[in-house]
């Protein structure tokens, strides 16, 4: 008898101050189920744990250098379960004309990374939406010549694919994730 293995859900999880990384994780949510998988997109403060899931996607905006709070504590209260499969992250920051230029990643996010064995967050230009600054040094940021839309979202989509392709083609990257049926 034929053995194909069914992918189970994909977890994608964010953190965003100002949502545009909401943003950019419902789409790699939209790109994940365009390819097949089950896709579950929720704020970090609000995710149900890595169990269950065939693999989990967390991202953050960077905000001074440093990931929302509530990514951090996710990634921390699931870090033995990120361990167990394939978990890929992402962050949201460059903006203006050196947008170009990577964000680093926190050191709290790289050391995560590293027991979690992952690999260190892709980094997507940010947003910066006078419309949308919800604090004084938002504002103040959003209206210098930083401000603008700096997601590209063909990255995103290449992105996602990308981590697709991975799962589809490399089934014991999902570990015990993996149903037989
Ligand atoms: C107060 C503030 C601090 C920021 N600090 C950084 C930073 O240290 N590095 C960076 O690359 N981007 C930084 N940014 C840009 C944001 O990461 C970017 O606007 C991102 O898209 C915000 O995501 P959100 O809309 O999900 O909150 C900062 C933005 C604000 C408003």
């Amino acid at each position: 008898m034929d053995r194909k293995f069914v992918m189970e859900k994909v977890l994608v999880v964010f953190a965003s101050r100002m949502g545009s990384t909401g943003e950019i994780a419902a789409e790699i949510g939209k790109q994940l189920t365009r390819r097949g998988f089950e896709v579950d997109v929720y704020p970090a403060r609000e995710a149900p744990d890595a169990p269950g899931y065939g693999a989990v996607i967390v991202g953050s905006g960077v905000y001074l250098r440093r990931w929302h709070p509530d990514a951090v504590r996710y990634l921390k209260a699931q870090a033995p379960d990120l361990a167990e499969r394939s978990t890929f992250l992402f962050q949201s920051g460059p903006c203006g004309p050196t947008s170009e230029t990577s964000t680093s990643t926190p050191h709290t996010v790289a050391t995560l990374c590293c027991h979690i064995g992952a690999n260190p967050p892709t980094t997507f230009g940010g947003n910066l939406d006078p419309a949308k600054a919800n604090s004084l040094l938002a504002r103040l940021i959003t209206h210098s010549d930083l401000a603008g839309d700096f997601r590209d979202w063909t990255q995103i989509h290449t992105y996602a694919d990308t981590i697709a392709d991975q799962l589809h083609t490399n089934p014991a990257m999902t570990g015990r994730t993996l149903t037989a049926v």
